[in-house]
């Protein structure tokens, strides 16, 4: 069957259900999965209830209700379908909407997932929405939290705008519905609806601009000597939206010429973003990545019901609740990435990695491996682990690399589960980013299993071991 096949048959099993459970996971992603799902169900007037989990492991699995209710697992589910065999869930109550990769397993459980299809830059959001559309075409307002929980998985990352069939048809039906709105050839820079102008272009690194990134007075200057106002009457300090198109346009011209004049490529300045026009102005609301951050905020900090409120229309108390929540994520990333960067990494041939202990949880290490790595020597993978809270006998092992990483032969899905699954945990992912529950005791050993696996990733790939 193809994806579009298995889309509508997602949509037939769901219409007939009598009552759902979602489970869903607690990322930005999804989180909008579940906002999805929950609202086009309910749409249905079919009785519907969420669950959100950190990730599907022996620790969370109670949390899975044994009842007679039909369950949708939403972004996650693919790989751990030996879970939901143990836990007893017969197939006929199962339905998972995915785009991880799946782990075989005994009981084969109705999927719909982009993964298999070819559709790798598409997160469960994506699928989420597409299922929608198909319970019912007046779903169209959804399409925006898709774009959203695609953007919150880096799906845009790499081709600096979203692509494929997101592009195609998700994109296409927020920007018909009109609350989403496309800028074709954005500055490819993060804050553009919160950040003074001269932080948002001094905290991105991507591009590295010499004397501008990581260099907020140096950002000020420059944008001093282009004459741009920087701020409001009152003294408040503009934001990138705010400014007038001329300015942009001297801004981006002025970057161009910044990077040309150190021979640096001037591919990644722009990109295609994505806006929200029916949210306030000057909010982490208004665009897909920083509404992204405010649903990783609210659920990697425990109150992932929250975002859900907030993408089906709350703004009141769970909006108070998660721009609080963002400024505590905010910090604590912040900090956990300068305790990465003034601690270190241990190198080895082909992976670099620390143990944070018990300092930040299980929930954020992984973020802050991902923007340490682009300080670090981004040719090595990252490891980062941490014990869990729950249970001090488990590790939490986060991993991260690059695009450019993976095309050279690195899988860490592949790595990181054969490893775990060696010492009696278990873990999941993509090539670029994935996960792992490992006991305490094998620590050692995993990471040095791990060196050993990517060694070969890159060996076999004839890239040699770095
Ligand atoms: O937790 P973290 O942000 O590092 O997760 C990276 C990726 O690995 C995510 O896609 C997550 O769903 C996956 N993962 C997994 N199994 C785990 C932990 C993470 O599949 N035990
Ligand atoms: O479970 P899930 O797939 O949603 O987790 C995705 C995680 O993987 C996010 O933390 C995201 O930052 C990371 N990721 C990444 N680069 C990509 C895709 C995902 O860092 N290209």
């Amino acid at each position: 069957m193809g994806f579009n096949d298995d889309v509508k048959a997602a949509a037939e099993t769901i219409a007939a259900a009598e009552t759902i459970t979602i489970i869903s996971h607690i990322d930005a992603d999804g989180i909008a999965s579940e906002a999805i799902l929950s609202q086009a169900i309910s749409r249905l007037e079919i009785t519907c209830r969420s669950v959100f989990v950190r990730q599907l492991e022996p620790l969370t699995i109670p949390q899975v209700p044994s009842d007679s209710s039909f369950k949708i697992f939403a972004d996650l589910g693919a790989g751990q379908q030996n879970l939901l065999h143990d836990r007893g869930l017969p197939e006929k109550d199962v339905l998972i909407i995915d785009h991880h990769v799946s782990q075989p397993c005994e009981r084969e459980y109705r999927q719909v997932n982009c993964l298999p299809h070819g559709h790798a830059k598409m997160s469960a959001a994506g699928v989420a929405y597409l299922v929608a559309k198909a319970l019912d075409p007046a779903n169209l307002d959804l399409a925006k939290t898709a774009v959203i929980g695609n953007v919150g998985d880096m799906m845009a990352r790499e081709t600096c705008g979203l692509t494929g069939m997101v592009r195609d048809v998700i994109v296409e039906d927020g920007a018909r519905h009109r609350n989403v709105e496309v800028r074709r050839r954005d500055l490819n820079c993060y804050g553009t609806a919160t950040r003074p102008v001269y932080l948002s272009l001094a905290y991105n690194d991507d591009p590295f601009i010499k004397g501008i990134s990581n260099n907020p007075e140096g950002a000020k200057q420059f944008l001093r000597n282009l004459g741009i106002r920087q701020q409001a009457g009152d003294g408040r300090w503009l934001v990138w939206d705010e400014l007038p198109q001329e300015d942009k346009k001297t801004i981006i011209s002025a970057l161009a010429e910044q990077l040309m004049a150190h021979g640096e490529p001037t591919d990644r300045l722009l990109a295609e973003t994505y806006h929200f026009p029916d949210e306030l102005v000057r909010t982490p609301l208004r665009n897909a990545q920083e509404y992204a951050t405010l649903l990783n905020a609210c659920g990697r900090w425990a109150k992932p019901q929250v975002g859900s409120a907030i993408l089906k229309g709350d703004r009141g108390s769970a909006y108070r609740d998660a721009e609080h929540m963002l400024s505590n994520h905010r910090a604590i990333i912040r900090d956990l990435l300068n305790y990465i960067l003034d601690t270190g990494v241990k190198v080895l041939d082909s992976v670099q990695y620390i143990h944070v202990g018990t300092r930040y949880p299980d929930t954020i290490v992984g973020i802050g491996a991902g923007m340490a790595l682009s300080k670090l020597d981004s040719t090595k993978p990252i490891l980062i682990m941490c014990t869990v809270p729950e249970d001090e006998n488990l590790t939490k092992v986060s991993m991260r690399t690059t695009e450019r990483v993976v095309r050279r032969g690195i899988d860490l899905q592949k790595a990181i589960s054969d490893a775990s699954a060696e010492y009696g945990g278990g873990g999941g992912g993509h090539k670029i980013a994935a996960g792992a529950y490992i006991p305490k005791t094998a620590e050692e050993e995993f990471v040095i299993r791990v060196n050993r696996i990517l060694k070969e990733q890159f060996g076999a790939a004839g890239t040699g071991n770095r």
